[in-house]
């Protein structure tokens, strides 16, 4: 018998949610309905067990013992490495630095980068929709420098304006940053073509990719990015490690960050000489747990398959889209046809806030508020939405549940 024919395609998210310990928690004697993956994920057990056997097993520090614990840590820290390189089909393990997190990777680029090439009166393009943490630090920079910040506006359905992007575009203009999913709307934006297009213009590109590295196959080649942002929270990994991937020319040329242990080859008082990548942007003793952990954090997602993924978490937003749609009294903001798995909304007579706290009494997550993104809210009129996202552990149980839960902030609020 041909067994192939006989599996069922699809993510299996009865065994995935088995996976996720919490997922088996009661909230006020509720099941939990976890739909705020979007502001972090929610880890499987072999993530926390991975952390757990260094902690127990092998744990020292790394890259600087001869001791066999220091070697195999320092092996299984490295190894993440690889993964990452592959998870976003980098050409170099070496372009693959390890950061706090996102922000701190487009932090890491704005001092450093930025600092060398950004100079008075030249400009910095973002877009309408990007996380504080995209904005914030080029602000820095520009004020710093004297740099304009330029912004592509976004049409009502969320989506960017292309052609005012390219009008934006001069040879002033060093460097675009934009997400590549929009926390906060969902709304997916063309980062190849922006990319094109600013390198057209002979600007860098930058993209926040921290709500697309977990749902989709990144490919920072394909897309042709110069640098590319992601946590290891938001894709199933511990907190407090990502990476900012950046091209190999670009990190060689760039001055190195935060001066510490690792980042050096020698030092004297009189002159310091640096390591090489991707050691130069890390100093300091890692996040060794959580590097280990964000690998395994990787290969599971990778071992579900990206295609199963986008499959199964589109037919989810398409699924609660159309629910959605049905109260009178609730705008989705952000109706673009490309969107990843993220449902924005504000209802008529209820606060976001509000809705946020009568969902959460039925145990049902989700964020509540401007998202980290509050120029957004201000194109949109709106001091905040309730935004659910979902994850590879939800199902269309889960909508409906959040559908019955919108159902009594309607009894309350009408
Ligand atoms: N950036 C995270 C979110 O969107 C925290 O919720």
């Amino acid at each position: 018998m041909n067994t192939q024919s006989v599996i069922k395609p699809g993510l299996g998210v009865e065994k995935i949610k088995a996976d996720f310990p919490i997922l088996a928690r009661e909230v006020y004697g509720k099941p939990l309905t976890f739909l705020d993956t979007a502001a972090s994920a929610q880890k499987p057990r072999a993530v926390i067990e991975a952390e757990t056997a260094l902690y127990e097993g092998y744990y020292a520090n790394i890259h600087r013992g001869v001791y066999k614990f220091s070697q195999d840590a320092t092996e299984a820290y490295e190894a993440n490495r690889e993964t990452v390189r592959t998870f976003i089909n980098a050409e170099k393990a070496r372009e693959c630095i390890f950061v706090r997190g996102a922000t701190e990777g487009i932090n890491l680029v704005a001092q450093t980068w930025g600092r060398a090439n950004v100079g008075k009166g030249d400009a910095i393009i973002l877009s309408y929709m990007e996380h504080h943490s995209n904005i914030v630090p080029w602000q820095m920079l520009a004020e710093e420098k004297g740099a304009a910040i330029k912004v592509i506006p976004m049409f009502d359905d969320g989506s960017l304006d292309m052609e005012t992007y390219k009008s934006l575009l001069s040879d002033r203009t060093k460097i675009v940053a934009v997400g590549h999913i929009s926390n906060a709307i969902g709304v997916m934006n063309p980062v190849k073509e922006i990319a094109r297009l600013a390198h057209e213009a002979g600007a860098v590109i930058l993209i926040d990719g921290c709500q697309a590295a977990p749902h989709l196959k990144v490919d920072v080649r394909d897309i042709d990015a110069d640098f590319y942002a992601f946590s290891a929270h938001k894709a199933y990994g511990p907190t407090g490690i990502g990476v900012i991937y950046g091209r190999e020319k670009l990190l060689d040329a760039m001055p190195p960050w935060q001066g510490g242990g690792d980042m050096i080859s020698t030092v004297t008082f009189e002159k310091t000489t640096y390591n090489d990548l991707p050691h130069k942007f890390e100093a300091g003793t890692p996040n060794i747990a959580g590097g280990i952990a964000m690998k395994v954090a990787l290969d599971y997602i990778t071992s579900l398959g990206h295609a199963n993924i986008v499959a199964h978490e589109h037919e989810l937003l398409e699924y609660a889209t159309r629910e959605l749609s049905a109260f009178n009294s609730l705008k989705i903001i952000g109706t673009a046809p490309e969107k990843g798995a993220i449902i924005s909304f504000t209802m008529q007579h209820a606060h976001p806030h509000d809705i946020g706290t009568i969902l959460d009494r039925q145990g049902i997550a989700v964020r509540a508020g401007h998202h980290c993104a509050q120029p957004v809210m201000d194109r949109f009129g709106i001091p905040g939405t309730v935004r659910a996202s979902f994850g590879i552990y939800n199902d269309k149980t889960d909508v409906d549940r959040l559908v019955a839960g919108l159902k009594k902030v309607v009894d309350i609020f009408g």
